[in-house]
């Protein structure tokens, strides 16, 4: 293997937008005079219809923050509009769909006109500034259209990923009392066509209020039709205007919610707002990613996903950046076909996930090193801890040793990367995200609140407001002082355990609560076992991870049958697919372990904190048992650890 080693500023990005130079003023002053840094930047990246009276106001303890206080803006007109008079024949989106050689180009001109036409759709069906639309949809450009043409009249969108199961897309559509759903006749991905519109159909059984279901025709297969409710996209298109004028937002006007899983309950709906969350994605887009006029961008996420929001489509195209989106999958037909695509388009900026990378390690270097990748000038990762083996990989066999890697941290719920290397500013460290962004304030804490300083390891909290924080839990703010605010009083508290170095340098070691990250994916513990003991054949459930060579982490989950129930293969099977059903594929569990009991406290708390270790092999470090109230239970679960 290589040998792992801190990586100074290249030569070639010493004259970044970012350098080692004016990172610390910049910093410096971001953090002394946060009012007058971030009022430059807001003037210097975003266009204002008219300018705030107040750039912040608010605290913690209400969570009742508010950036840009009174500004007018649209996001569409800064990722569309303004580009116009010089970049109209310039690419916006390459589309490359699963298929190999099927490509699309989208220049701003096009970008205006689909998404005025889109919007200009939701309007005949309704939709008025404030309404919440749905986006159930595969990678294809008409996902980033609906997006824009949501952001556009001033409409919330709710994009649920395409992986989620019927049960899950009618969970959202009702928490958020949708009543348009964008979807597909199907999606395809990796040669399988994912039936959305079906899907969408048995969701809407139990969602009353979606009045319109607006299908765009992607593959042609056959799908049930409502009439009266669902409208073929491109028949409503032809017939509309190509131009829409842009909704005038203020600053704290809602862009979109997007659900993401915590450690209890229901998946939750993060709100976030126009003008702060636009000005963090379009600057932090174009600092880390050191973004040049002209060069082709390429992250893999999909548009489900917050990644896919801020740096697929937010952040690139506020910058005028081409941007591409995949339909597939990195590994069909075969683990080559990033390096293929970054060949076939001349990808100079690449972002993907740690899972991503260790997945196609696994597949051997031969389908990498068997491609050009010269284009390519800077590479990141994002989602979860990177091992360091698989930064060095990444680093040596795709970046030729030759591209800085950017390891960036954030979340749904910070709506923009707040740590990152910069790369013409930061010594490289694999498996660390270094240092944070302008106007971020990291700090760690121990498990009573107390800071601390200097080198050491803690929980992660963020000391004060940054323009793109989550601003509420959809109709639930309580939830989000709860969730949020009140662990640590003070400070927002991030849900991830970190260590910082004697260089200042935060080393993110995943998450401390009961929140999953399998393949980069966030999972709440408590969903997959609600998932699991909705099944007759299930009294009892506890969900932990363990560590996973590809994903990152896996499912464990163990189970207490039925008293009459005798575990089989092909119950196991019905298991996952039920998981499958209820939640989506991402949530299948990898290893199931059966048991008559699940170790509890003598008050019937399931001890998780054992479970883990179980889970882990750690079996020499499982703590204090006094508390269970049947010893035994723990030496049987041991004695059967699945594998
Ligand atoms: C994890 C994804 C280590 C972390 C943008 C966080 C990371 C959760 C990194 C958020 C990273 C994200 N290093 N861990 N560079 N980036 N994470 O909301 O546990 O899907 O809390 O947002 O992913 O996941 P989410």
């Amino acid at each position: 293997m290589f040998k792992i080693k801190n990586h100074a500023v290249k030569e070639s990005f010493k004259t970044a937008y970012i350098t080692e130079q004016n990172y610390q003023e910049l910093y410096q002053e971001s953090i002394n005079n946060p009012d007058a840094f971030w009022a430059e930047q807001a003037k210097v990246h975003l266009h204002w219809f008219s300018p705030w009276e107040k750039v912040y106001q608010g605290d913690f303890a209400q969570g009742d923050v508010a950036w840009f206080v009174g500004g007018k803006l649209n996001v569409t007109y800064n990722c569309i509009d303004r580009h116009l008079p010089t970049k109209a024949n310039q690419t916006a989106i390459i589309w490359e769909a699963d298929e190999p050689g099927q490509s699309l180009i989208i220049t701003y001109q096009m970008l205006h006109d689909h998404v005025c036409r889109m919007a200009n759709v939701l309007k005949e069906q309704g939709v008025k500034k404030g309404d919440r639309v749905c986006i159930y949809m595969p990678m294809i450009p008409e996902a980033a259209y609906a997006m824009l043409a949501c952001a556009r009249i001033g409409a919330i969108h709710s994009v649920v990923f395409g992986g989620f199961s019927p049960e899950s897309l009618k969970e959202r559509i009702l928490d958020a009392d949708c009543s348009v759903v964008i979807t597909a006749d199907e999606g395809v991905r990796g040669g399988k066509f994912i039936p959305l519109k079906q899907n969408t159909d048995a969701a809407l059984e139990h969602c009353p209020d979606v009045h319109s279901v607006i299908v765009i025709k992607r593959n042609g297969g056959n799908i049930a039709w409502k009439a009266g409710r669902d409208i073929w996209y491109h028949e409503l298109a032809a017939k509309v205007a190509s131009s829409c004028p842009p909704e005038t937002m203020d600053a704290e006007d809602p862009l979109f919610i997007l659900y993401t899983s915590g450690s209890t309950g229901k998946p939750k709906g993060v709100l976030h707002t126009t003008g702060g969350y636009l000005l963090q994605a379009t600057m932090s887009f174009k600092y880390i990613f050191d973004y040049q006029p002209g060069e082709v961008y390429w992250c893999t996420a999909d548009v489900g996903w917050v990644t896919g929001h801020s740096y697929i489509i937010y952040g690139p195209l506020a910058n005028g950046a081409t941007t591409l989106m995949f339909e597939g999958v990195p590994t069909y037909p075969t683990p080559a076909r990033c390096w293929e695509v970054v060949d076939k388009h001349n990808v100079n900026i690449f972002y993907t996930a740690p899972t991503a990378i260790r997945a196609l390690m696994a597949q051997g270097r031969e389908f990498v090193s068997n491609t050009s990748r010269k284009s390519l000038r800077l590479l990141g990762t994002v989602g979860e801890p990177i091992n360091p083996e698989a930064w060095e990989w990444y680093y040596h066999v795709v970046g030729d040793g030759r591209c800085p890697i950017v390891d960036t941290w954030w979340q749904t719920e910070t709506g923009a990367i707040l740590i990152s290397p910069f790369p013409g500013a930061s010594t490289l460290k694999p498996g660390s995200a270094t240092k944070p962004f302008f106007g971020v304030k990291p700090a760690l804490v121990d498990n009573n609140g107390q800071l601390v300083e200097g080198p050491g390891s803690g929980n992660l909290v963020i000391t004060g407001s940054w323009p793109s924080q989550i601003r509420t839990v959809y109709g639930n703010h309580q939830r989000m002082l709860d969730t949020y605010f009140s662990t640590y009083p003070g400070y927002y508290f991030t849900g991830d355990g970190a260590r910082r170095d004697e260089d200042g340098d935060y080393w993110i070691t995943g998450r401390v609560d009961d929140v999953l990250n399998v393949s980069g994916h966030r999972m709440g513990t408590a969903e997959v076992e609600s998932a699991l003991v909705l099944h007759d054949a299930v009294a009892e459930a506890a969900v932990v991870g363990y560590p996973h060579e590809i994903k990152g982490q896996g499912i464990y989950a163990f189970i207490s049958p039925m008293h009459d129930i005798e575990p089989s293969p092909q119950l196991e099977a019905e298991l996952r697919s039920f998981v499958t059903k209820e939640i989506g594929p991402i949530a299948k569990p990898d290893i199931l372990h059966w048991t008559p009991a699940l170790p509890k406290t003598r008050s019937g708390k399931i001890m998780r904190r054992i479970l883990r270790k179980i889970a882990c092999n750690e079996f020499d470090s499982l703590g204090d048992t006094t508390t269970l109230a049947d010893p035994s239970v723990m030496e049987t679960l041991i004695k059967n650890r699945q594998t």
